[in-house]
C-alpha cells in the first residue's frame, strides 16, 4: 500500500518508518526544508533508540522517502495519515490547537485522488474527525475518500517496540472499505494476534484521551501515596509494588517521583479537562490530577533545599538529568524546567548534565544562567549538592566515592529512586528520596578523652 504521512514529528516519523518496516511505501512530508533534508542526509531531528538504522534501511529498500511537496504523495496514497502537531493552544483554557490538523485536512483535499482514507493519528479531541471530512467534503465535493482515527499510543524512547509491539490498534472507522483499508495497512500486527478494535471516530478519539489521562491518574496517585509515606514512615516503592501484584491495578506507572512530563501528558490532560467542561460534564479527578502534578514540580524545588538545610543562598547544586524521561533528548513540560529555576529564584547556582538533552536544554529560556557541564562526574566538581532528576542508566551507578571526594558537602536528593538508601549512606552521603525516609550517615563517634597520661 502506498502512503502519504503528514508531519514527521514524533509520532509521523517513528510511525512512518514502522509502516515502510512492514512493506508498505511511505512518504513523510514536511513543511520544514531544514528537516527534510536532514533526513535525506540520513540525520534523525529527534533521539530516539534505533530509528536512524530503521530509517536509513527502509530508505535503502526504497520503501521510505521524505519530501516538502504533499500534492504527489497524497494523489498516489491509499491511506494518507495527518500526524502534526496539536499543542496546547497558546490563549484558551487548555484547549488542544487544531490549525496544523485543519490546514493539513485542506491541503490533502486539494490532491486527492482515487479511494482515499485520511487518518488522524495526531491525538484530537472528539468530534475532529467529522471536523476533518467536513472540511474536505466542503473542499472536493467530488473526492472518494472516508476519514478514520488511528490513535498512536507509542512511548519516547520505547517508540519503535511500541509500534511493532502494541498492546492494540484503535481504529475508528465507519465503512467496511475504510477497514478494510486499515486491516491491510496493520496486516503484519493481525498475524501476531494483536488485538485491533475497530470503533466509531469519537470512540477511538476519546480511547487515546482517557488511556493518557488515566496513566497521568495513576502517577499521581502514586505521588501523593509516596508524600504520605514520608510522614509515616511507610515505603512506596514497597507499597507501590504491594498494590501493583493485584492484577486489577497492575504494576506499571507506580514509579513515584518528581510528577509527570513530556509532549503528551501534561497536553492531553488539559485538553480532556477542556473537553468535559464544554460538554459541560466536568472530569473533576484529571482536574485534580493536573493541579497536584503541577504543584508537585514546585514542591520538588522545596524539598532540594530542605536538604541542602534549609538554603540554597549562594550554593551550587549539581543537576544530572534535564529531560523529562530518559532515552529522549525531549526537554518538553520536564521537571527540570520548573525545579531549576525555582532553586535559582532563592538564590542556588545550578550545573547540569543530561546525556541527550543537553542540545534542546540549552534552548531553554528557563535554564539561562545554567552551567552546562561534560559529564555527571565534572557537574559534581565543588558543588553543595547532587540532584538526579532523570533516571538514565548511566547516572544508576556512579562511583559514589568520587561523587562524594568531587562534592563540597556529600548531600544527594535522588527524585527517582534509583539507589537504595542504605549504599548511598554507607558511602557518607545523607540522601533524600521520593516516598522513603530521608536518611542520613550514622554521626561518627566523638572522640573520647579519658584524660591521664
Ligand atoms: C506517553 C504515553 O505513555 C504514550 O502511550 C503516549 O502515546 C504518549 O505519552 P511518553 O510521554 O513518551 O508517553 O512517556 P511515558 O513513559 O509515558 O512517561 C510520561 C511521564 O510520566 C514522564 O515524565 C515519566 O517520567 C513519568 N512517569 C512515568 C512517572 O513519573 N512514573 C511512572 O511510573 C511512569
Amino acid at each position: 500500500m502506498r502512503i502519504a504521512m503528514i508531519g514527521t514529528g514524533y509520532v509521523g516519523l517513528v510511525a512512518g518508518a514502522c509502516f515502510s518496516e512492514f512493506g508498505h511505501h511511505v512518504t513523510c512530508v514536511d513543511k520544514d526544508e531544514r528537516k527534510i533534508a536532514a533526513l535525506h542526509a540520513g540525520k534523525m531531528p529527534i533521539y530516539e533508540p534505533g530509528l536512524d538504522d530503521l530509517v536509513g534501511n527502509n530508505v535503502r529498500g526504497g520503501r521510505l522517502d521524505f519530501t516538502t511537496d504533499l500534492a504527489g504523495p497524497v494523489k498516489d496514497a491509499d491511506a494518507v495519515f495527518i500526524a502534526v502537531g496539536t499543542p496546547t493552544a497558546r490563549h484558551g483554557e487548555g484547549h488542544a490547537d487544531l490549525t496544523y490538523v485543519f490546514a493539513a485536512a485542506e491541503e490533502v483535499a486539494a490532491s486527492l485522488s482515487g479511494y482515499t482514507v485520511v487518518v488522524t493519528k495526531s491525538t484530537v479531541p472528539v468530534g475532529t474527525g467529522r471536523k476533518v471530512h467536513k472540511i474536505i467534503s466542503e473542499k472536493a465535493p467530488g473526492a472518494d475518500f472516508d476519514v478514520a482515527s488511528n490513535p498512536e499510543f507509542l512511548r519516547e524512547g520505547a517508540a519503535i517496540n511500541d509500534f511493532m509491539r502494541p498492546d492494540r490498534v484503535v481504529v475508528g472507522a465507519e465503512s467496511d472499505r475504510c477497514r478494510a483499508v486499515l486491516r491491510d495497512l496493520y496486516r503484519p500486527l493481525f498475524l501476531n494476534e494483536t488485538p485491533i478494535l475497530m470503533t466509531s471516530l469519537e470512540t477511538a478519539e476519546l480511547t487515546k484521551y482517557a488511556a493518557n489521562a488515566f496513566l497521568a491518574t495513576k502517577i499521581t496517585f502514586i505521588n501523593e501515596i509516596a508524600d504520605l509515606c514520608e510522614a509515616t514512615g511507610a515505603d512506596v516503592q514497597e507499597v507501590a509494588r504491594g498494590i501493583g501484584l493485584d492484577g486489577r491495578i497492575g504494576k506499571k506507572f507506580l514509579h513515584a517521583g518528581p510528577g509527570y512530563g513530556g509532549s503528551c501528558f501534561p497536553k492531553d490532560t488539559l485538553a480532556l479537562v477542556h473537553q468535559g467542561r464544554e460538554h459541560d460534564t466536568p472530569l473533576r479527578i484529571v482536574e485534580t490530577v493536573v493541579a497536584v502534578n503541577d504543584d508537585r514540580k514546585v514542591r520538588m524545588a522545596e524539598r532540594i533545599v530542605h536538604a541542602c538545610g534549609g538554603s540554597v543562598q549562594g550554593k551550587t547544586i549539581a543537576v544530572l538529568g534535564l529531560t523529562f524521561k530518559p532515552n529522549t533528548d525531549d526537554m518538553r513540560e520536564a521537571p527540570s524546567l520548573v525545579i531549576v529555576p525555582a532553586l535559582q529564584k532563592v538564590g542556588a547556582r545550578i550545573r547540569a548534565f543530561d546525556p541527550e538533552g543537553m542540545s534542546e536544554a540549552k534552548k531553554h529560556a528557563e535554564l539561562d544562567g545554567v552551567a552546562f557541564c561534560n559529564n555527571a562526574y565534572e557537574t559534581m566538581e565543588g558543588a553543595d549538592a547532587l540532584v538526579i532528576l532523570t533516571e538514565w542508566n548511566e547516572f544508576r551507578s556512579l562511583d559514589l566515592e568520587r561523587a562524594r571526594s568531587l562534592l563540597r558537602d556529600p548531600v544527594m536528593v535522588d527524585l527517582r529512586n534509583i539507589y537504595r538508601p542504605e549504599e548511598v549512606v554507607a558511602a557518607g552521603f545523607s540522601y533524600t528520596s521520593v516516598g522513603r525516609r530521608a536518611v542520613a550517615p550514622p554521626k561518627r563517634p566523638r572522640s573520647v578523652s579519658l584524660g591521664g597520661r
